[in-house]
């Protein structure tokens, strides 16, 4: 391993969520390089040197510390293969990552280990679709059983929809995802995404935080990956933190461990406060994106030493510190998302969105001769931190009042109270 201010870090992943990681990496003063492996990503570039995604098995030895953004890559088994090379990783293996692959292995597991979660019935075929969801009644939550990019999930209020939500999923609507449904009762209460690193025996709770999903204000329009985000998650007491960690998170890493799945990683829980307590909604295996450019401008101690101790077995011993403030992240998505929409417009104004206290992560940007361009669905998120929520709110959007960029599209009340 290098010597203290000698690291070099590779992240896998090059949108929002990745140039949050690289941003709070780079920080470190233990870092002296950071590579991302992706695409086109005018921010990263900013910091860090860029390589082809098939190029990191070939130079993963260049590196003290492989962190893996999205989940995609390890479902694949990317950490697996790292791991076999003898490189440090941060993130599961193909095995753990299962866990947000599958949302019936997530079920298997929660009833093992007896985790408070909506019941739910798991079902090959339409028929046993059909028949588990006389059983259950309405209302009920059906949701395609694989990765659907948060499109495979629909509150279905009445039977009739139940029943329509069963067919588009057995009819190919979410491909392969739909090739099996899960039937969950349909749970209230608010939500709030608990985030935990856990190096496969130890499980220390990291931060909290709320995205909002909708596409437009007051939540509504079609879901997208998520409009903007605050951290930590208002309202929630530590006492209900501690709860989810001892009967949610622990067991659950317990659980994998009992099968021979050590879990290595971020975990991310996605709860909802019932009035019986916290239960799970879906585990997800990576940082959420926004709520990872939310999370990270609070954290005050050293990130890559976490992240190195969480991937190389010594959790137990990192320290773990967060500012008291809130962090407000604003998503700002080309007009037409999640739809059709335009690429390759100058954003300009973004010095001034930085000069007015708002850190800039780039999510779908490159740059062209010194031009930064929108090049995606959500481009970029303008994340401040404030006394609270409401601080943070004003500071955020008061900073994105300069941003000069006429095709973009931003909600006007995330975390407002
Ligand atoms: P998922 O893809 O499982 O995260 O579901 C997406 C969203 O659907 C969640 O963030 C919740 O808002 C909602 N949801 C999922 N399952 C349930 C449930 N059993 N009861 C109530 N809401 C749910
Ligand atoms: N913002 C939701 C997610 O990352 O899954």
């Amino acid at each position: 391993m290098s010597p203290t201010g000698n690291a070099a870090v590779l992240i896998v992943g090059s949108g929002g969520r990745e140039h949050a990681l690289c941003a709070a990496l780079a920080r470190s003063p233990k870092v002296a390089r950071v590579v991302f492996a992706g695409g086109e990503n005018a921010g990263m570039a900013a910091i860090a040197e860029r390589m082809e995604p098939d190029a990191v098995l070939a130079r993963a030895s260049e590196f003290d510390l492989v962190v893996v953004g999205p989940e995609a890559p390890l479902v694949d088994g990317l950490a697996d293969e790292l791991r076999a090379l003898g490189v440090p990783v941060f993130g599961p293996g193909k095995a753990g990552a299962a866990l947000e692959a599958s949302k019936a292995f997530t079920k298997a597991i929660a009833a093992e280990a007896n985790i408070p979660t909506a019941a739910a019935r798991v079902a090959d075929t339409r028929d046993d679709a059909h028949a588990a969801l006389a059983a259950m009644g309405a209302p009920v939550v059906v949701k395609a059983d694989g990765l659907a990019a948060g499109k495979g999930v629909v509150m279905a209020t009445t039977m009739a929809e139940a029943e329509a939500a069963v067919d588009a999923c057995f009819e190919g609507a979410f491909g392969a995802a739909g090739a099996r449904v899960v039937i969950e009762e349909m749970m209230t209460g608010p939500e709030v995404s608990l985030f935990a690193l856990s190096d496969g025996t130890t499980v220390r709770p990291f931060t909290t935080a709320r995205d909002f999903k909708r596409a437009y204000d007051g939540d509504l329009g079609p879901n997208t990956g998520g409009m903007g985000a605050v951290s930590p998650a208002p309202g929630v007491p530590d006492a209900v933190i501690d709860e989810a960690m001892a009967r949610i998170v622990k067991p659950t890493v317990d659980a994998l461990a009992a099968r021979g799945i050590p879990y290595v990683g971020i975990l991310y829980a996605g709860l909802m406060l019932t009035s019986e307590g916290p239960k799970l909604i879906e585990f997800n295996v990576r940082f959420g994106d926004p709520e990872c450019q939310a999370m990270l401008p609070r954290l005050t101690s050293d990130f890559y030493a976490l992240l190195l101790a969480t991937a190389t077995g010594t959790l137990a011993d990192a320290p773990i510190e967060f500012s008291r403030e809130s962090a407000v992240a604003v998503v700002v998505a080309a007009a037409g998302y999640p739809g059709p929409l335009e690429k390759g417009e100058v954003i300009g104004g973004l010095d001034a969105v930085a000069a007015g206290g708002a850190e800039v992560y780039h999510a779908g940007t490159r740059d062209a001769d010194g031009k930064v361009l929108s090049n995606g669905g959500r481009v970029l998120a303008a994340v401040a931190l404030g006394a609270d929520p409401e601080a943070a709110r004003a500071r955020v959007y008061g900073a994105l009042e300069t941003l000069d960029w006429p095709g973009g599209r931003m909600r006007t009340d995330i975390a407002a109270a």
